[in-house]
């Protein structure tokens, strides 16, 4: 089936959010503790490298790491810190020596680049880049409508069109968003039926005090229609009362998914991470309700009193891809983690994703958040980047361009700048590897129906597709 349409996804991290490998509180901590007998870059000393390739994997889980620092082995001159560090400090710890190992990986390996100017080799093929979109403001989505014809959003709050190989000016009318931080204009999706109903689908901040200095705000989407450059007929689809805005200028999630008439998305935690447990609360969610915006009857926890209507999972940190296994339908997220937890999750109805109780990272300033990587009734990540890449859209290729790739999920990163493949068999990533690297921030990724894979990049702020090189 060839799908004209693309969910796509878009994704909010400052702009100013740095490579935070091995940084911050966590360093001060290897530099009290370890630094003496294991090397300022963890290559040597007393102790030996903390660097070589198998000893995470020799060591066993995340716990039995922990049980390893805490006991020492005395006979060998390791010392014991069970009662010096606790166990989320030491699974910090953890986190630092792997993302340090992952970096030198990757400068051995130099992994991928341009083999010649703008010629590149990696999953199978040469390929290179063209630039498909110029001059735009920090695109954060892109719908494709034909092959010739796609919408996109810009942060700043601007819906432009690309029409025969123009871009036009922002349409007007459009909602107001708030530029506060990673909000401002967000998702853009066309109805799956857009070519009956021409409906076009919105996800961005809103504020209801938008003139205070510090305006509350909170994820709203609506739909609308396009006619002659302006914004028509919208219709409001989700927003929440005033009680669930906050001041916070971070994680709004948003991405769209159309199911069986069903519109899925996501809201990250909004900055308050403890809400995302709490389901009486919106934030750090996904959610499911009709394309038309009702709440469906049979959502997971409408038994549950006073719990949010519209929650289909929760426990998610910060939604910033969404995608539709293209064969079997399952819904794929993307979750912009901690420092060092960033996720790829099989959203199921009703399950909790963990964020905070459980994570593979740490906060961002190398502080712990805990040590639990794992709990019962908690659904596992099918894969997790440490060290973070900051993932972004995801997106599964549905081309015709790049065979091998066929059904391969893409998943893009911002600080990394990076476009990573999955191999997903049975609901489960089998390998992974990275297609694309240093050529700016992916904000999203799609299948464009001219079955090449396009990127809508930041830091170049531009549109570029993927082309086989014969
Ligand atoms: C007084 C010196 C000393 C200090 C301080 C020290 N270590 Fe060690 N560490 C050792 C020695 C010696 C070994 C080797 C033990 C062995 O051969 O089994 C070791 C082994 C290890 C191993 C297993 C390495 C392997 O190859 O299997 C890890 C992991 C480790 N240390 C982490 C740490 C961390 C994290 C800290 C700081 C919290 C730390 N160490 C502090 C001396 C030290």
């Amino acid at each position: 089936m060839r799908i004209f349409f693309i969910y796509l996804v878009s994704c909010l991290i400052p702009i100013y959010a740095q490579n935070r490998i091995g940084t911050g509180v966590v360093k001060k901590l290897y530099e009290e503790y370890c630094l003496n007998c294991h090397g300022e870059n963890l290559e040597s000393g007393l102790g030996g490298s903390l660097l070589r390739e198998s000893l995470m994997e020799d060591i066993g889980s995340q716990d039995d790491f922990i049980q390893y620092i805490k006991l020492g082995n005395l006979d060998m001159g390791m010392p014991a810190f069970g009662d010096k560090l606790t166990d989320s400090q030491i699974r910090s710890l953890q986190i630092y020596i792997e993302e340090i190992q992952l970096k030198k990986e990757r400068e051995v390996k130099n992994l991928v680049g341009s083999v010649q100017k703008n010629k590149y080799k990696a999953g199978g093929y040469l390929f290179r880049l063209e630039t498909v979109i110029e001059d735009l403001d920090m695109p954060w989505s892109i719908s494709f409508i034909s092959v010739e014809k796609a919408l996109i959003t810009e942060r700043s709050g601007a819906l432009r069109v690309w029409e025969d190989g123009m871009i036009s000016k922002a349409v007007s009318g459009t909602p107001e968003s708030i530029k506060r931080g990673q909000g401002g204009l967000l998702e853009v999706s066309i109805h799956p039926e857009y070519n009956i109903n021409k409906w076009v689908y919105l996800a961005y901040s809103e504020s209801l005090n938008a003139d205070e200095e510090k305006p509350a705000t909170m994820t709203k989407v609506v739909r609308g229609r396009i006619v002659d450059g302006q914004w028509c007929d919208q219709e409001d689809i989700f927003y929440t009362s005033e009680e669930y805005h906050n001041v916070s200028g971070v994680h709004y999630g948003t991405r769209f998914v159309f199911k069986d008439g069903y519109l899925y998305f996501g809201i990250g935690d909004r900055g308050k991470q403890d809400q995302a447990q709490d389901l009486t609360r919106p934030n750090g969610k996904i959610h499911r309700i009709h394309d038309d915006g009702r709440i469906p009857v049979d959502n997971p926890f409408s038994h549950i009193q006073n719990a949010y209507p519209s929650i289909w999972t929760y426990g998610n940190r910060n939604p910033q891809g969404l995608d539709l296994h293209p064969l079997t339908g399952a819904i794929f997220e993307s979750e912009h983690g901690p420092r060092g937890g960033d996720e790829i999750n099989l959203i199921e109805r009703g399950l909790n994703y963990g964020w905070p109780i459980i994570t593979y990272g740490m906060n961002y300033d190398g502080s712990p958040i805990t040590a639990k990587t794992a709990a019962d009734n908690m659904k596992q990540p099918l894969h997790y980047w440490t060290p973070s890449i900051a993932v972004c859209g995801i997106d599964f290729y549905e081309g015709d361009e790049f065979p091998l790739w066929k059904y391969d999920l893409f998943a893009g990163g911002l600080s990394s700048q990076e476009l990573h493949r999955l191999v997903i068999k049975d609901d489960k990533v089998v390998s992974t590897e990275i297609i694309l690297k240093n050529e700016g921030r992916v904000r999203d990724v799609a299948t464009g129906p001219d079955g090449m894979l396009y990127l809508v990049l930041n830091d170049p702020d531009v549109v570029v597709r993927l082309i086989p090189d014969e």
